[in-house]
């Protein structure tokens, strides 16, 4: 008789597991779709120096990368201190001071409603990392209501305004109007994004502008982690130094029972 409560409670414990689970799954669905896969790929070196120019020349007059350096970025992506000065430099900041330029969050804060933040961790703390900052730079779409005229659909009312619009050109959201009954049974309609319409083609074709929101989304993914190269350097030398020491210590435990048999 006595097992019956614990049974119970394994009972229960596995129900709210599996609840829990259910629910982040459920919770993992929504809007992910709007995610796409970017492919980002920091061992890519030439889709970063791409993705750093980019990042310069349409995004470093309103961001920062406050947490990196000008020498750092030079010695990981295999560039000369006179490359990373004369290219990714806009600002003149000296060779070991980090990427930051000066407009003053206040004035941005004026013009834009909201002073754009620093870039240096989005990749760390946005869900999808470098996923969801190559889906952001595709899903700008005409929105006459916002003040800007641009609405993101990954970040809805967003106060950036399309930076890269003449690549990509402009295009708008459709929606597909979806009825359905509520608990009530009343019968409600419902706007769902269906997909977006390209009304002023750009500089690029689909796939081109694709491969700089890639090449934005990778720099910005190195800049999220820097020592990604060291990490992943160190890592198959650990592996490596474990094994041969695992291997060592059974030759020594071989060395040492041998006296006993
Ligand atoms: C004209 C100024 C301006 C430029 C240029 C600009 N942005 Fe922004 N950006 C903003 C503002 C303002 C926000 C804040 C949006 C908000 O919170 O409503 C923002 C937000 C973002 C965010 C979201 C950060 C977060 O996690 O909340 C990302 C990512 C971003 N920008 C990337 C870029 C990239 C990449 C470029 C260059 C291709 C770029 N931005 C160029 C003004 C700018």
């Amino acid at each position: 008789m006595t097992y019956l409560p614990i049974s119970q409670t394994v009972k229960s414990l596995l129900a709210a597991l599996a609840f829990a689970l259910l629910s982040s799954v459920a919770l993992a669905n929504e809007g992910g779709e709007l995610i796409a896969p970017s492919g980002a790929n920091v061992d890519d070196q030439q889709s970063l120096q791409r993705g750093a120019k980019y990042f310069v020349n349409y995004c470093m007059s309103c961001h920062n990368l406050k947490y990196m350096r000008y020498s750092r970025l030079a010695a990981d992506l295999d560039l000369s201190e006179q490359q990373v000065m004369d290219a990714l430099n806009p600002g003149g900041n000296k060779f070991g001071e980090t990427m930051t330029v000066a407009m003053a969050p206040a004035d941005a804060a004026l013009w834009f409603g909201k002073a754009p933040p620093d870039l240096s961790l989005t990749t760390r703390y946005r869900e999808g990392g470098a996923d969801w900052v190559y889906s952001y730079l595709k899903s700008f779409y005409v929105d006459p209501k916002r003040p800007s005229g641009w609405n993101n659909l990954v970040f809805p009312s967003a106060s950036m305004p399309h930076v890269l619009w003449e690549l990509q050109g402009t295009q708008a959201a459709v929606y597909d109007t979806v009825s359905a009954k509520n608990a009530e049974g009343e019968l409600l309609q419902t706007q769902k994004f269906s997909h977006f319409e390209l009304i002023k083609p750009g500089k690029l074709d689909a796939k081109a502008y694709d491969q700089v929101a890639r090449d934005i989304a990778t720099f910005l993914e190195y800049v999220g982690e820097p020592a990604v190269f060291q990490r992943k350097d160190v890592g198959w030398k650990v592996i490596l130094f474990l094994a041969f020491f695992t291997f060592i210590t059974w030759l020594l435990k071989k060395e040492y029972w041998s006296d006993v048999h």
